[in-house]
């Protein structure tokens, strides 16, 4: 089915105006200009490959999958499966079974947070590392269950450019840790954590590590066996995927040993009404129908995106990036949050007595989407002593004069507010 709508050759050299050409709402204009779209880390657009996806999957194979015996369920399974199999691939899994479908990174989190804490992995005063730079998604789920089981939360600090103070990391590991939570990519500041350093440091401790890699799949290579991360999620919709599906890859052997998350159908052997017997990974932790169309379109933006070299995506974005950070820079009044060694894609700034909310509205007045607020990340506002910032994240189909535009519209915002 994805040999039908996906007809481009398996690698492709990068070239940024063929890209764009691949997504359809490009073409559109917003507010009587062309869209030019600086929104990426908030949600991608999507290939016209994967929007096919959906069409041709409701179209021709719609049906429930790992249940029935007809020709439409059959093709309908094949076509998920085939799905997770090109995630497992994608993140160098082990096995497919590693790879459980949920609606995105934030129930991924959720999940293992409900599932570890149901087999009893915390007590009173035990605790969970996570860092200054983290999405509420990767706070908000610990407290709740720091709330249930009494463990809690220790937070890396960070420092005025954005990046993490390893050496608080280091003092901060201990027995009494059960879990390492950190973000590989900072949604707010563009930075990229050194994990593949805090994986070898909690595994000299003899503990697991979760890595959000919400912000780091769509822009790099990610290798879980290289990593040796023991979870990681990912969003699909961050990644020119459909919204509502996402993946919480886990180590086998760990993932086997964690109680359900949900219960209902698909993910048990036998039910009576004195017990339930649950399936194996990844159904156990699958209730219920899943997102059909969506699993099935992440794996047609997965192998639009592995059609490209990963290594060619990293240095075009860092391209953009470099291209930005100059521009913004030159820009009297302006300054940039996140300034890390290593960061990719976002440029989170602020600039002197305009609030964000106006300039995010003054841009859109000019066909410019950027995002501003606290990019669910308010503990990094109250890191900086702020109430918001504004910010423009690269994607694949961006280009310079995307730049140039956010310069004009900022140009544009203070002349304004003089
Ligand atoms: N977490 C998303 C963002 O960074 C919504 O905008």
């Amino acid at each position: 089915m994805e040999e039908r709508v996906l007809t481009k050759q398996l690698t492709r050299d990068f070239d940024v105006e063929s890209v764009r050409n691949d997504f359809p709402i490009l073409d559109r204009e917003v507010n009587g200009k062309p869209l030019c779209y600086l929104d990426n880390a908030a949600t991608t657009q999507k290939p016209g490959v994967v929007i096919d996806s959906l069409n041709y999957y409701y179209t021709n194979d719609n049906a429930n999958i790992h249940r029935g015996l007809h020709f439409l369920s059959e093709a309908a399974t094949a076509a998920y499966e085939n799905a997770r199999m090109k995630a497992k691939e994608f993140i160098n899994a082990i096995s497919a079974s590693e790879i459980i479908f949920v609606r995105g990174a934030t129930e991924g989190i959720n999940l293992l947070a409900s599932s570890l804490c149901r087999a009893g992995t915390f007590s009173e005063g035990d605790e969970i590392i996570i860092s200054h730079m983290e999405h509420h998604a990767n706070i908000v789920p610990w407290q709740l269950m720091c709330e249930r089981n009494g463990a809690k939360l220790s937070v890396i600090p960070i420092d005025d450019n954005g990046d993490l103070i390893m050496e608080e990391f280091d003092k901060m590991l201990n027995e009494r840790v059960k879990l390492v939570s950190v973000v590989h990519t900072s949604n707010s500041l563009g930075t990229v954590n050194p994990v593949k350093e805090i994986i070898e440091k909690a595994h000299s401790y003899d503990i697991p590590v979760l890595v959000d890699a919400a912000q780091a799949v769509q822009h790099d290579k990610i290798d879980v066996q290289e990593l040796d991360c023991d979870f990681l999620v990912f969003s699909g919709h961050k990644m020119y995927a459909p919204t509502g599906i996402g993946v919480l890859y886990g180590k086998a052997n760990l993932l086997e040993d964690l109680p359900p998350y949900q219960g209902g159908g698909d993910m048990i052997r036998t039910v009576t009404f004195e017990k339930s017997t649950y399936d194996g990974i990844p159904n156990k932790f699958e209730a219920g129908t899943p997102n059909i169309a969506g699993g099935i379109g992440l794996g047609v933006a997965i192998k639009y995106l592995r059609s490209f070299d990963m290594h060619e995506i990293k240095k075009y974005e860092h391209e953009l990036l470099v291209y930005g950070t100059e521009k913004l820079q030159e820009i009297d009044g302006l300054r940039l949050v996140g300034t890390a060694k290593n960061k990719t894609a976002v440029l989170s700034f602020v600039m002197d007595d305009i609030h964000p909310y106006d300039i995010g509205t003054i841009l859109d007045t000019e066909g410019v989407a950027i995002r501003t607020g606290h990019h669910c990340t308010q503990p990094i506002m109250q890191r900086y002593n702020l109430p918001a910032t504004a910010r423009a994240s690269i994607g694949i189909y961006n280009n310079h004069d995307d730049i140039d535009r956010l310069v004009a519209g900022l140009k544009k915002v203070k002349e304004m507010f003089i």
